[in-house]
């Protein structure tokens, strides 16, 4: 009797505590690294993490997201960008033109699992051509830190023959991930079709979204990155258009293909919001729930993310990939 009436005073104080917290209780907007549009100083990109007033290190947020302001992003093309050419054939290139920046900064508050988003934004978009060719912004909700990212992964020297990075960045990056920790579980809906760019690792598409089915430009798309035989980020691609959609425009996406095990345990996002505020459009992942951190063995039959067979060849004699995992 009195075992039953402690548990149901704690299942009470669990649903007090919820619906004052998660669910339309107060909550504060912590503000992480504010970037001003170089063009136009009152314009501006900043992170942000929302979370109950009354939280802990071991809250789970609210959102953790970025928001342009309606100028930066109408100017977004007057951002100072460098071009390259990008071969996507024997004798095919793509004008790539963007503009990035490798670190902004997230509040490290509650459980938000992301330290700092490395975004761009791209003028023409980026290969695959007919799919993500179209004006758009990149945001890389990173898992390591810049430290981690930048001072000891890809530093000056991981420049190389292996589509632009040494043989010991394009190794790692093709390392394979077990089940659990792979995207899309048995799905099958996350592909690696040999996606390899300089600093990110390689991008893992869903041939399941809309852009897919049947091929077509984009408006927004989630994206899992893959390196050194994890997730490393989570990736939200948005079109210029659909930021520039009427005020009151809000969509979210679910985050269904989530891997359901991380290298170490921690919070993720179940869903992906855009929203066009009263003065900024907001790019959000909410819904955060934790995951075990335990990927279980890697054996042939669970190892997922290898190199595939038809992507394009790379020089075998400078350029190394992992070998298959035996049974
Ligand atoms: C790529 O596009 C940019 C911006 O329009 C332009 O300045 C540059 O000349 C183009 N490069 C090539 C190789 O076409
Ligand atoms: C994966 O793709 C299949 C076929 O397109 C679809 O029926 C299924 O719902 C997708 N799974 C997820 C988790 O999105
Ligand atoms: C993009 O949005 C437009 C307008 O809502 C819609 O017609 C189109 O089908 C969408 N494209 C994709 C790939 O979802
Ligand atoms: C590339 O790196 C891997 C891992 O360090 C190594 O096993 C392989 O021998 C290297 N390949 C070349 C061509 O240097």
């Amino acid at each position: 009797m009195s075992l039953f009436r402690t548990s149901s005073l704690a299942l009470i104080l669990l649903i007090l505590s919820y619906s004052n917290g998660a669910r339309g209780g107060p909550t504060i907007k912590v503000v992480g690294d504010r970037y001003y549009h170089p063009q136009s100083p009152r314009d501006y990109l900043q992170t942000y993490v929302i979370l109950p007033t009354d939280h802990t290190s071991s809250t789970s947020p609210v959102a953790v997201g970025i928001e342009l302001t309606d100028g930066f992003v109408a100017k977004a093309s007057k951002l100072p960008m460098q071009s390259m050419e990008i071969p996507i054939g024997p004798s095919t290139f793509f004008n790539f033109t963007g503009f990035e920046i490798r670190t902004t900064s997230i509040p490290l508050v509650g459980t938000n699992p992301f330290p700092f988003v490395y975004w761009s934004y791209n003028l023409f978009g980026h290969p695959p051509v007919g799919v993500y060719d179209k004006a758009h912004f990149d945001f890389h909700f990173m898992f390591p830190t810049p430290e981690n990212w930048w001072d000891q992964e890809w530093t000056s020297d991981s420049h190389g023959p292996c589509m632009g990075g040494s043989n010991e960045t394009f190794f790692k990056t093709f390392k394979p991930i077990p089940a659990k920790c792979w995207p899309g579980g048995s799905s099958r809906n996350i592909t690696q079709v040999g996606d390899f760019v300089w600093a990110m690792g390689s991008h893992l598409f869903d041939l399941a979204a809309p852009e897919f089915n049947p091929p077509r430009h984009f408006n927004f798309t989630q994206i899992y990155g893959q390196y050194d035989g994890e997730i490393k980020y989570f990736e939200a691609m948005v079109t210029e258009e659909v930021m520039k959609r009427p005020r009151g425009y809000k969509e979210c996406k679910s985050l269904l293909d989530n891997p359901m095990a991380m290298t170490v345990s921690r919070d993720l996002p179940g869903e992906m919001c855009l929203e066009r505020k009263v003065k900024v459009f907001s790019v959000e992942y909410r819904s955060f729930s934790r995951v075990p951190g335990s990927c279980g063995p890697l054996t042939a039959e669970t190892a997922k993310g290898a190199y595939p067979a038809p992507a394009a060849p790379v020089p075998p004699n400078l350029c190394s990939l992992p070998a298959p995992v035996a049974a």
